[in-house]
């Protein structure tokens, strides 16, 4: 089963995606959390990522289309994966559904974690007190979140239209929201 966790910056994607991979014994594909592994390393792809990553503006696609096409082939991934924060442009979209098309795959459910900018805001300030995240500072969290509604957010739509898309009331406790997603995936 594969079943993206979609929202904008702050909405818990990281969060609950931890707590369903843990779940269903699945694995979580995170493209923020990779990137973040290459830069700390100081890798080449790492250094170029760095030039939009901290500016919270989007990787380009030249970069992440092959970074998602090694992850989606990992053994471990073979039956199922939880993919937190990629798909987030129409390119990455296609990449992802002709990736489990040849296998005969497809995305399962999408859920969409549905939390005003207020509160986003809210807490990716109050991380950047704690853990520091360079994308955290005022500049870089007002570029993602528009980045979000330009690039990503428009994916909505176009899954919609195959009937995977569920919005979660993202804001509440982990624990309740955790539950709410069980219920709607039925496991
Ligand atoms: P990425 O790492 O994906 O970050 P993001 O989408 O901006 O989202 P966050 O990770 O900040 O938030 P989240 O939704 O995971 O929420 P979390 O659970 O952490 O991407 C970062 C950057 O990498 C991008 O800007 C881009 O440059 C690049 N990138 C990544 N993927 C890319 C791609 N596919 N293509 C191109 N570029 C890409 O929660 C947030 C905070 O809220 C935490 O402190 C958490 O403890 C707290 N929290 C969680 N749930 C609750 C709750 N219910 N109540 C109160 N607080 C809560
Ligand atoms: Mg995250």
């Amino acid at each position: 089963m594969f079943i993206l966790i979609l929202g904008a910056p702050g909405s818990g994607k990281g969060t609950q995606g931890k707590i369903l991979a843990e779940r269903l014994g699945l694995p979580k594909i995170t493209t923020g959390d990779l990137l973040r592994k290459a830069m700390q390393d100081g890798t080449p792809l790492g250094l170029e990522a760095r030039k939009y990553y901290d500016e919270g503006k989007l990787v380009p696609d030249s970069i992440i289309l092959n970074m998602i096409k090694d992850e989606l082939v990992r053994p471990d991934a073979k039956d199922g994966a939880i993919l937190d924060g990629f798909p987030r442009t129409a390119a990455q979209a296609e990449l992802v559904d002709r990736t489990l098309g040849e296998r005969g795959q497809r995305l399962n459910h999408i859920l969409l974690l549905d939390v005003t900018e207020e509160e986003l805001v809210r807490r990716l300030r109050a991380r950047a007190q704690v853990e520091g995240r360079t994308d955290d500072s005022p500049e870089a969290v007002a570029t993602r979140l528009q980045v979000y509604q330009r690039d990503t957010a428009p994916l909505i739509a176009h899954y919609a239209q195959r009937g995977i898309v569920h919005r979660v009331p993202g804001t509440g406790t982990v624990d309740q929201i955790a539950g709410e997603i069980k219920r709607i995936i039925g496991r």
